[in-house]
C-alpha cells in the first residue's frame, strides 16, 4: 500500500512526498499507511527503534536520521508495594523519549528535501528536534516558553539551533511558532503526523520486552499527547497484524494545576470551558489546549482507559520516591508515578510506566 496523508476532517488526500503538515480546511492529518512486523526480521537486528522499519513510513534508507536510539530498557521494580515495569525512556541522546518522534520526522524531512523548520515546545521535544536537525544538517528554530528550565534552553543552543523565548505562555508560544510557520516547515510534535509514527515504537518495544504480550495497564503522563496518541496507535497497528488481540487499558495522568482532558473525559468530550489554568512543576504537560485532544479522548474511550489527576505535593513526594530509588527522572515523569501511587490495580496486572523525561536538566 502507499503511504498518503488523510485529513481526519474532510478526508482529503495528499501525497507522501506534500510538504503540507495540516490540511487545507484546517483539520489535523494522519499518516495512512500499511505497518508489518516480520517478528523473525526484527529480532535479529540492532536494538534501536529503527528494528520496526517495516512500520516505519519513510521510503528509503539512506533518508534515516538515527543515533541508534531506542530499545531503551524495561525494568521491574516494586513502587508503593506494588509491582510496575518502569520504561526508561530517559535514557535516550536528549534525555527524553521525544526523541522517537525527532527521529521519524526529521527523517522524513530529509527525505521532502526541507532544509528548515521551525517547532515550539516546553523543552524537551525542541531539544529532540535540536538534536536530530544538528545531525541532518537542518537549520532549526525552536520557541520556547521563556521560564523554561535553564538546562533545557542551553541544550537547545548548544546543538546550534536558533532559540526563540516567548515571554508569555505555552499557548503563546505555539502561535509564535505559527506564525513563523508560514515560511518554513513546521516541525510540530503536535500537529505533524510523522512525529507519531515514531513515538509508538514506544509500545512495539514493550510489547517485545514481554514476549510479544501486552501489558494490562499503561499509565502515561499527559500534555499534547504524543505519547499517548502514538502509544494507541502503534496498539492498533498491533492489532491489526494479529501481534496482540486485547489493548491494555491505557490511564493518562496530568497536574490538576493544568488537567484540560481529565476535565473533558469527566465532562463528555466538552472542554471549551476549561480556563482552570495554575503554574505546574510538571511543565512538560502543562498545555492548556492540546491540539489532538479527540484522539486522546477516543484512545482513552477504546481501551476501557481513565483520567487520574495528582497535585503538586503528589508529585513532589513521587519524584522524591523515585529519585532515591535510583531513577533520576525529571518532575513531569513523576506525574505518572503519582498516579500510579493513587491508582488501584489488581496484584497480577501487568502495569508499565514510562519514565520519560532526564533530571539533569530541570532543578
Ligand atoms: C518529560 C516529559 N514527559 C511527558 C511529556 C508529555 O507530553 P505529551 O503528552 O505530548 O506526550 C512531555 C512533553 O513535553 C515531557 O517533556
Ligand atoms: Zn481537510
Amino acid at each position: 500500500m502507499k503511504t498518503t496523508l488523510r485529513c481526519q476532517l474532510c478526508q482529503r488526500r495528499y501525497p507522501s512526498s506534500t510538504t503540507v503538515w495540516k490540511c487545507h480546511c484546517g483539520g489535523l492529518l494522519s499518516v495512512d499507511f500499511h505497518a508489518r512486523f516480520p517478528r523473525e526480521k526484527i529480532q535479529k537486528r540492532k536494538p534501536s527503534l529503527w528494528r520496526y522499519r517495516e512500520a516505519l513510513p519513510i521510503e528509503h534508507d539512506r533518508h534515516i536520521i538515527s543515533f541508534d536510539e531506542g530499545f531503551t530498557p524495561l525494568t521491574e521494580e516494586q513502587f508503593f508495594g506494588k509491582k510496575v515495569f518502569v520504561k526508561q525512556d530517559y535514557l535516550f541522546p536528549s534525555g527524553s523519549y521525544k526523541d522517537r518522534g525527532a527521529s521519524i520526522l526529521i527523517s522524513k524531512i530529509k527525505e521532502l528535501g526541507i532544509r528548515k523548520v521551525v517547532e515550539d515546545s516546553s523543552g524537551n521535544a525542541g531539544a529532540a528536534i535540536a538534536a536530530y536537525c544538528a545531525k541532518a544538517g537542518i537549520e532549526c528554530h525552536i520557541y520556547v516558553p521563556e521560564k523554561t528550565s535553564s538546562g533545557k534552553l542551553l541544550q537547545i543552543e548548544r546543538y546550534g539551533a536558533y532559540l526563540h523565548k516567548i515571554n508569555g505562555s505555552r499557548n503563546d508560544t505555539a502561535y509564535a511558532a505559527e506564525q513563523q510557520a508560514k515560511t518554513m516547515y513546521y516541525a510540530s510534535h503536535s500537529w505533524n503526523p510523522y512525529f507519531f509514527h515514531g513515538t509508538k515504537t514506544f509500545i512495539f518495544e514493550i510489547i517485545e520486552q514481554l514476549g510479544w504480550k501486552a501489558p494490562d495497564i499503561l499509565l502515561v503522563p499527559v500534555g499534547n499527547g504524543t505519547l499517548l496518541n502514538g502509544a494507541f496507535l502503534g496498539l492498533k497497528e498491533l492489532q491489526q497484524e494479529k501481534i496482540i488481540d486485547t489493548l491494555p487499558r491505557i490511564i493518562g495522568v496530568q497536574a490538576e494545576n493544568c488537567a484540560p482532558i481529565a476535565y473533558a473525559w469527566k465532562n463528555h468530550g466538552e472542554f471549551d470551558g476549561y480556563t482552570r489554568t495554575k503554574e505546574t512543576i510538571a511543565e512538560g504537560i502543562a498545555i492548556e489546549h492540546p491540539v489532538r485532544i479527540h484522539d486522546i479522548l477516543h484512545a482513552l474511550k477504546e481501551t476501557n482507559g481513565d483520567m487520574v489527576t495528582v497535585t503538586e505535593k503528589e508529585i513532589r513526594d513521587a519524584l522524591q520516591y523515585i529519585q532515591r530509588k535510583g531513577y533520576y527522572i525529571e518532575p513531569t515523569s513523576a506525574v505518572a508515578i503519582a498516579g500510579h501511587k493513587k491508582l488501584n490495580t489488581r496484584k497480577n496486572d501487568c502495569v508499565v510506566i514510562p519514565l520519560t523525561g532526564h533530571g539533569l536538566k530541570t532543578k
